[in-house]
């Protein structure tokens, strides 16, 4: 897939990869001069099946350097197989991408942060128990037991807080947790998470920051919080209500990866 990139698009490698979550799929269209490609163009791309999720790569130049825009993911809870949730993303880093930007949209388990607000993500944790590593290690990849304690480089959350800095916006920093779904949790779900020390519910992007760091790669993570979790919420959760919460915050969002884009593909050590 990463020899097809190159073959499709010319540019002999990637600088960084960024992946749009649920609702924030425009962004790729927003880049100037960008190479748009079909998921179903690539050989192995597993294909979105949600709403809310395009299904389209772009390549686009950010200053002298080269970003790779993956809008639309597929999840755990589609059926599909871990080796295919993380396949966009070891095609970026493959093709030469070595930062990644995570973005999804989650549920807010701390009840500082508001449907709208944008959040540095600075850990995870797995209430899952899937792992895209599980299964023989290909050691042409990275190691067999990879250390996560750096996985959102104390770097790149710096550089976000100063984006968000810039850009007006509170500098939220929390733990994201990764739930299955594709039902939303339990309220006692909830403050499980929440004793355990989530500040957010999501169900992706924890196997792709495996991954990624895994490859090594620098992560950094963006949640855009669409709805107070299950049981913080005073109404019933729903999709529509996470895309529309997305919708309403395309403006910020697209002003803070505007602003982050040029650091991400940055030299700076
Ligand atoms: N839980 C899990 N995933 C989500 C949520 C949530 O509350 N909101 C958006 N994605």
């Amino acid at each position: 897939a990463a020899a097809f990139l190159t073959a499709r698009t010319g540019i002999e490698s990637h600088d960084a990869v960024v992946v749009l979550g649920s609702g924030l799929g425009d962004y790729a269209e927003s880049l100037p001069d960008g190479i748009a490609i079909d998921y179903a163009d690539v050989p192995g791309f597993p294909l979105p099946r949600v709403t809310g999720h395009g299904g389209t790569l772009v390549s686009a130049p950010v200053d002298d350097k080269r970003v790779l825009v993956l809008a639309g993911r597929v999840h755990a809870y589609e059926g599909w197989e871990m080796s295919d949730i993380v396949f966009g993303v070891r095609t970026a880093v493959t093709a030469g991408a070595k930062r990644v930007l995570l973005t999804n949209a989650a549920g807010a388990v701390n009840e500082d942060y508001s449907p709208g607000d944008l959040v540095i993500i600075s850990d995870h944790i797995n209430f899952t128990g899937l792992n895209p590593l599980v299964g023989q290690n290909d050691d042409r990849l990275g190691p067999r037991f990879p250390d996560l304690t750096s996985t959102y480089t104390a770097g790149l959350r710096w550089d976000l807080s100063a984006v968000f800095g810039d850009a007006d916006l509170e500098a939220h920093e929390g733990t994201y947790g990764w739930f299955l779904g594709p039902s939303y949790e339990t309220p006692a779900e909830v403050k499980m998470a929440k004793a355990a020390g989530a500040d957010l519910v999501g169900m992706s992007t924890v196997p792709e920051a495996i991954a990624a760091s895994h490859m090594g790669a620098e992560v950094a993570g963006i949640s855009l919080v669409t709805n107070l979790a299950a049981g913080i919420s005073p109404t019933p959760l729903s999709h529509d209500d996470v895309t529309l919460a997305a919708d309403r915050a395309r403006d910020t969002f697209t002003d803070v990866l505007d602003r982050f884009l040029p650091i991400l593909v940055s030299d700076r050590a």
